[in-house]
């Protein structure tokens, strides 16, 4: 164990900042090798802060060519370290600083500040890359006016853009370069700040907003793309005027930029008027791209530029409060889905992603809450719980206080922090103002962690003719605490008598809690305390609780439901977010048995009356993509979380591979026959029902192939040369690397000369190949590292091959230890270069804890050996200490 106290940063120690900067007038020239950047920064003190403090800027691996105080150079009086630049005696009124630096972009490995990607210069400023680019008070709370200025050589960046709008272009006389000016009139924090230089093509058009302005869009791709962006422009036109009809806000400039550029840490950022985006949620024709990947394009450019107004107009006053713009935008994005696709389904697909990212990091040693009260390193809280955890606290206030209610407060918060750098409170105001109600018990959401279950007895009294409900809800424990309060849980809920009818909810709620006519016309019951009891009334029948209707609240549900309850709800309840739970529900009860007690041997009725129950389902048609969903299992993970300790990936493997079978021989019938019904040869279409045929048509042929190998491959092999588009062509290969048959390995080699040179695909290719649970998966991969379609360096290539084969449950987690060995070789390996790729791959380690005794102690001796390395990056340094504590 080191020694030293690595710097904790806390949100009680926030203070405002000493100095303001007004203006920020850069001028960069791009260079290769030896970029200069030119600072005028036009501070003064900030009444808000303290007096007669020297001014520190932060800087991060900086060279400092000069400094100039109004105009003169400066000698003495200030100082610089590795992390900032110091100026011990500031004047006490506005004054400019100039302060010239050096850059190398092309040996920034971090991907963070200014750094090369391809041919293109480009810039990622959040969190904290701006001070890698120049000295300035690197943080959320400082708003300032941006001019920029770029200039490169003509031939080699003949485009250049910056944020805001561009107000002069020429030439540099007697010389073969260019410059740009750009002016940005929106004050922002540097985060936002982008540039982006190169030899670029693009995709252009016009979007005239609401009150009649014209905005100028443009896509920057490489030579040769343009025609891959037309899906990602449809999507924000879609985007811009989503907002305008929803929330009524517009876009604010005269234009709209987006760049994608080949090697990004993340998804996208969105910098003001100048997004940039990793080109695998830009790039997109349907020879190319999956279904998957469109909808993830359509979310992504639409979280992007939702931003402008959640997290731009209204910023956050400090990383604590990232949550602010980030669960609200994914709240915005994910209703922009639902309202562009169809809001069942966006509802169950999000529901999926918070269980398998947010509900296993609560469950494991990096669990935090949505608004952290510390951190260490702020790259590592870019996380499930802020981002979709803080989404649903936004939903779940939404259902709390109704939607008229929520849109006045959204609209009163847009009035009102405009301009600003907000926090929670600020945001929660709004909502207490347009609501009447305190939502001080409800803020307890933001600082509390861990995933609450609700637990919901139900018994019914055929004499007196009752269902008495006893609720009660409680949170385990997480890292730093250890006790947790009750909080305020939503619980959406309805009554489905024996013949699947809804019948009306009337109710004597039990006197200590209150009764609440109101609550149950909404057909809500809200958990405040830690239980509580209802019981209905004059129930004839015997009925089934509908509970979490719409999944209200992110808790895990525990019900005493029957599997003849749970076959009724998979098969009538008129929620289709119940419904799928249900199937859930039966599904992993098995599972978790048969993982549990792999030689207890089968529980064949129960498998009957679910795969009866599935059948069913399927039978009665209805939505493809709801049955597609319907028919997915639990994921491996979900089954692992489920059990909570002594997991052995090998026997949920198993058990999971065998109810497969199960479902896929039962269903037998009616799956041949949706293969056959769904085929299809109209020309592609993204959309969401040409989307969810292929989903089920695709889950079929994967069911049948589980069943039986012999009939299913040769389905596979030939829609795998037929298919006339990615999403089936990658699902039949899919399929094919479950077999160990010549035909995966024929099919491995077709693809891959088809498509070798295309990064975007043989990305798909790559991780197929490290996800594919048969032994021999570790040596293919080290194989795959080993050719030139690999690179260590582009966070997208190592996401698909590392990143893919550290999702492997079966083969990261070999009994071995081979798996941990590998990905914690790799975490050393990339530290040095990429911190953030870094963590990513180590984060594969959350749940090392749940397994059995003997991986436990391989992935703990794995991880201690990083603990050791003296030159760990802080990133790293801060995830493996908070794994191991
Ligand atoms: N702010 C980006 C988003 O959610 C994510 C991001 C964070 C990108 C940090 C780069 C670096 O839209
Ligand atoms: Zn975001």
């Amino acid at each position: 164990m080191r020694t030293e106290d690595p710097q904790i940063i806390r949100l009680v120690d926030y203070r405002p900042p000493d100095f303001l900067i007004d203006r920020m007038s850069l001028d960069i020239k791009l260079d290769l090798k030896k970029t200069r950047a030119i600072s005028r920064l036009s501070l003064r003190p900030n009444p808000a802060g303290r007096a007669d403090v020297p001014l520190v800027l932060d800087g991060d691996e900086l060279v400092l060519l000069g400094v100039k105080l109004d105009g003169e150079p400066l000698q003495e009086c200030y100082s610089v370290t590795a992390d900032g630049f110091t100026l011990a005696a500031p004047p006490r009124r506005n004054f400019e600083l100039e302060i010239e630096t050096e850059l190398d972009p092309s040996a920034n490995t971090k991907l963070m500040g200014l750094y090369r990607s391809g041919s293109a210069y480009c810039t990622q400023c959040e969190a904290e890359g701006f001070r890698r680019i120049t000295y300035f008070l690197d943080r959320p709370d400082v708003l300032s006016i941006y001019t920029t200025r770029i200039e490169a050589d003509r031939a080699e960046a003949p485009i250049l853009l910056s944020n805001g709008n561009l107000v002069e272009r020429g030439d540099v006389p007697q010389s073969n370069r260019h410059y740009a000016v750009w002016h940005d009139p929106f004050p922002k924090p540097c985060y936002l700040f982008a540039l982006v230089g190169g030899d670029l093509g693009s995709l252009r058009d016009t979007f005239t907003t609401m009150s009649g302005r014209k905005v100028d869009l443009a896509i920057y791709v490489e030579h040769g793309n343009e025609r891959r962006a037309a899906y990602a422009m449809d999507a924000l036109k879609r985007a811009m005027r989503w907002d305008e009809t929803a929330y009524k806000r517009e876009y604010d400039l005269d234009v709209f930029n987006i760049v994608a550029v080949s090697d990004f840490n993340m998804g996208a950022m969105e910098n003001k008027g100048l997004n940039i985006f990793n080109d695998r949620y830009v790039l997109a024709l349907p020879e190319t791209a999956t279904d998957a990947d469109y909808a993830g394009i359509e979310r992504v450019i639409a979280h992007e530029y939702l931003h402008n107004w959640t997290g731009n107009r209204i910023t956050c006053r400090d990383w604590f409060q990232l949550c602010l713009k980030e669960g609200l935008t994914v709240f915005r994005d994910q209703e922009f889905t639902s309202d562009q696709r169809s809001r069942a389904l966006q509802r169950i697909a999000d529901v999926r992603t918070l269980r398998a990212q947010q509900f296993s990091e609560d469950a494991g040693p990096l669990a935090h809450s949505v608004r952290p009260d510390t951190y260490r390193e702020i790259n590592n809280f870019y996380t499930a719980t802020v981002y979709e955890k803080g989404a649903e606290l936004v939903r779940m206030l939404k259902v709390l206080i109704g939607d008229d209610a929520f849109s006045r407060g959204i609209q009163l918060y847009f009035e009102r922090c405009d301009g600003t750098a907000a926090t929670v409170e600020d945001f929660l105001a709004c909502f207490e103002a347009s609501s009447g109600r305190d939502l001080q018990h409800f803020a307890l959401w933001y600082e509390q962690a861990g995933t609450p279950s609700v637990t919901i007895a139900a018994s019914y009294d055929q004499d007196a003719k009752t269902l008495s409900l006893e609720l009660s809800q409680e949170t385990p424990p997480t890292p730093g605490q250890p006790d947790k309060k009750p909080l305020v849980i939503p619980l959406a809920i309805g009554l489905i008598g024996e013949s699947g009818t809804e019948l009306p909810l009337k109710a004597e709620i039990d006197a200590f809690d209150g009764a609440s006519a109101a609550e149950l016309k909404r057909g809500l019951i809200e958990l405040t305390s830690a239980r509580r009891h209802i019981v209905f009334r004059d129930l004839g029948e015997r009925v089934v609780i509908s509970a979490l209707r719409g999944f209200s609240a992110p808790v895990q549900l525990v019900q005493s439901a029957s599997d003849e309850d749970l076959s009724l709800q998979c098969a009538f309840d008129p929620d289709p977010c119940v419904r799928w739970q249900a199937a859930q529900t039966y599904a992993t009860r098995l599972l978790v048995a048969a993982a549990r007690a792999p030689a207890s041997g089968r529980n064949h009725s129960g498998i009957a009356s679910f795969t009866e129950a599935l059948r069913k389902a399927v039978s009665a048609g209805g939505d493809p993509a709801f049955t597609a969903q319907l028919l997915t299992l639990p994921s491996e993970t979900d089954i692992a979380r489920e059990i909570g300790d002594n997991v052995d990936p090998d026997a949920i493997y198993d058990g999971r591979q065998r109810l497969r079978a199960d479902v896929g021989r039962a269903l037998s019938t009616e799956l041949l026959r949706l293969y056959r019904d769904l085929a299809s040869d109209a020309p592609y279409s993204p959309d969401a029902a040409s989307a969810g045929r292929r989903a089920l048509r695709n889950t079929a042929l994967d069911l049948l192939t589980s069943a039986d190998e012999a009939a299913g491959t040769p389905l596979a092999r030939a829609q795998f040369d037929t298919a006339s588009n990615m999403t089936d062509r990658i699902a039949a290969l899919t399929v094919l690397c479950l077999t160990e048959s010549a035909a995966r390995e024929d099919a491995l080699e077709e693809f891959y000369k088809r498509y070798a040179g295309d990064a975007l695909i043989i990305d798909k290719w790559l991780s197929l190949q490290a996800t594919m649970p048969h032994p021999g998966t570790l040596d293919r991969v080290r194989g795959l590292m080993r050719t030139e379609q690999f690179s260590m360096a582009n966070p997208n290539r190592v996401r698909a091959l590392i990143g893919g084969f550290a999702a492997n449950q079966r083969q990261f987690n070999a009994p071995d230890g081979s798996g941990y060995d590998f990905i914690g070789e790799c975490v050393l390996l990339l530290d040095p270069k990429n911190p953030h790729v870094a963590v990513r791959l180590l984060s594969a380690f959350r749940t090392w804890r749940m397994m059995e005794p003997r991986r436990c102690r391989l992935a703990e001796a794995m991880l201690r050996r990083i603990q050791g390395v003296a030159s760990l990056s802080p990133d790293v340094r801060d995830i493996v200490d908070r794994s191991l504590a």
